[in-house]
């Protein structure tokens, strides 16, 4: 059994904030979300901390805005998209920090729920500032991080607050982890991994521990062309880390050295273009011609 705080040993909340570090990185066209299952993902963790007295702050980011403020980056359109499948109020403020964002908290009715602006927007946030987190961690009395497709990210809002608050895992967060322990932990073999994604590069620690634990690593997504890429095989414009060649070779050969078995495509769907409805063909990993990119593995 993994061993971190859960919602349920938080107790009664009741007059405290807590600082919720959600997934709100969704699908947007034209201001409007187009899939909201990482909005729905959020609801059981917000529901049981109100359920538990608690004032709900969402910390989250939307795209890579590098430390500046990019308007079409706002997370002011998610309040409302999350409100929607909440079915309450939730307010927006467009900061993270500051005596107007504690005030706008301390304004909210018991168990009210406010999303503050996407983290990224302070230079700190990627830097894991710690000037920063404890600017944040002044508005809350908990944090809990519920945001597990962030949390490779040592960032302020997905690592730094945990040092300096109470911190709990959120009802996702405690489900994958739970998963994970149940998968590598104690597992009934074989066992079978599954990674995607589009670089190599943000994964390289969890790819080399990874084929120590499991009999089987598939690799899809854009990590999957620099693993073929890396063994000769020519990728055309696909999306691939040419430079990490010897890294993914390296994996590779602790892979072997582990008994890990490293499943690639061995088949593509290939397009000249990457957009909708481009015109498209399935063919061998290695019939990829020089102008044609990698688009899905084969089906
Ligand atoms: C995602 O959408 O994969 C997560 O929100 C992480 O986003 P990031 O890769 O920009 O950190």
């Amino acid at each position: 059994m993994s061993s971190f705080k859960r919602l349920a040993d938080a107790g009664d909340l009741t007059g405290k904030t807590a600082l919720v570090r959600v997934d709100f990185n969704v699908p947007m066209e034209n201001g409007l979300v187009t899939d909201d299952t990482r909005l729905r993902a959020a609801i059981d963790t917000v529901q049981t901390l109100r359920t538990q007295g608690a004032k709900v702050a969402l910390l989250a980011h939307f795209g890579r805005p590098k430390g500046e403020r990019v308007a079409d980056m706002s997370l002011a359109p998610i309040a409302g998209a999350f409100a929607k499948v909440l079915g309450s109020n939730v307010s927006f403020i467009a900061d993270c920090k500051g005596e107007h964002v504690k005030q706008a908290i301390a304004d909210l009715d018991p168990a009210g729920v406010i999303l503050l602006e996407n983290t990224r927007f302070y230079a700190g946030e990627e830097k894991g500032d710690p000037e920063l987190a404890k600017e944040i961690a002044a508005l809350g009395d908990i944090y809990v991080n519920d945001a597990f497709s962030a949390a490779h990210r040592k960032h302020v809002s997905t690592a730094v607050l945990a040092t300096l608050l109470p911190a709990y895992a959120g009802v996702n967060m405690e489900a994958e982890l739970d998963a994970l322990d149940k998968a590598l932990g104690t597992p009934e073999r074989p066992v079978l991994a599954v990674v995607g994604g589009a670089k190599v590069s943000s994964k390289i620690d969890l790819l080399k521990n990874l084929v120590t634990q499991v009999d089987s690593l598939a690799i899809g997504g854009g990590m999957a062309n620099t693993f073929l890429a890396a063994q000769g095989i020519s990728v055309g414009k696909s999306l691939c880390e040419h430079d990490l060649a010897e890294t993914a070779r390296e994996i590779m050969q602790v892979a072997k050295e582990n008994n890990c078995n490293i499943l690639l495509p061995v088949d593509v769907v290939v397009a000249k273009d990457f957009k909708a409805h481009a015109e498209n063909r399935t063919c061998a990993t290695d019939e990829v011609a020089d102008d044609e990119m990698i688009l899905d593995a084969g089906v």
